[in-house]
């Protein structure tokens, strides 16, 4: 399992630190989740912040965008070469273009299905996506409830990928924790983003190897 710790829950006075003990911990990427307070009612980070943790930090970016005006902030975020950037189905009328806009920029794409998206949408569109994000919690908020269903939307993605792009990552995303991750497991997901669970325990590398 690969993990990816979300910095929405760090302490920001201690920004630096924080990042740099999670990229110590062994984390395999750092997701970063961006949102504009209109797709989510909350507001993080913006590219004067996101330029200064991606000089920092020593291991990939994951760049969860939650926004409006998709094309807008790929654009604006692409000069920082995350290694991901995921754009949520429920807000992109022409998925394919931009699809093809962020894989121009050298990133590799990834489509998010927030709780109630059928992973069914993704079929035309599963062989030009490096990863699929599952919501499992509603975007915005840290610290929420993992929603179970996810499990069974990651075991039918996982046959639909076998069949359309073997090569293609799973990532779950909200509530991941100790308990629910063996089941994650078993459904085939790939990659986790855990936020609460590793920023609520003071040794983040042995909060990052239960997930692993
Ligand atoms: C929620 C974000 C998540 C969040 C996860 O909108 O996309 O990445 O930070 O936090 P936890 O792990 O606390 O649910
Ligand atoms: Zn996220």
């Amino acid at each position: 399992m690969l993990v990816a710790p979300s910095l929405l829950s760090a302490n920001f006075m201690r920004l630096g630190e924080e990042i740099r003990a999670l990229c110590d911990a062994g984390a395999d990427f750092l997701h970063i989740d961006v949102m504009d307070g209109h797709f989510v009612p909350n507001l993080t980070f913006g590219p004067v912040v996101l330029e200064q943790i991606a000089k920092y930090a020593s291991k990939p970016l994951d760049v969860h965008l939650m926004v409006e005006n998709v094309s807008f902030f790929v654009e604006l975020f692409a000069p920082l070469k995350p290694e991901f950037m995921s754009v949520h189905i429920e807000e992109v009328k022409h998925l394919h273009r931009v699809i093809e806009s962020i894989r121009k920029h050298g990133i590799r794409p990834c489509v998010v299905l927030n709780p109630h998206s059928s992973e069914q949408d993704l079929k035309y569109i599963l062989e030009d996506i490096d990863m699929v994000l599952l919501m499992s919690v509603n975007p915005g908020f840290g610290g929420q409830k993992f929603i179970p269903s996810v499990c069974k939307k990651a075991k039918m993605l996982h046959h639909r990928i076998q069949e359309y792009n073997p090569k293609c990552l799973i990532e779950v995303d909200g509530g991941v924790n100790e308990k629910n991750i063996s089941l994650l497991k078993e459904s085939m997901v790939d990659v986790v983003v855990a936020g609460s669970y590793i920023f609520n325990q003071s040794d983040y590398k042995k909060a990052v190897d239960s997930l692993r």
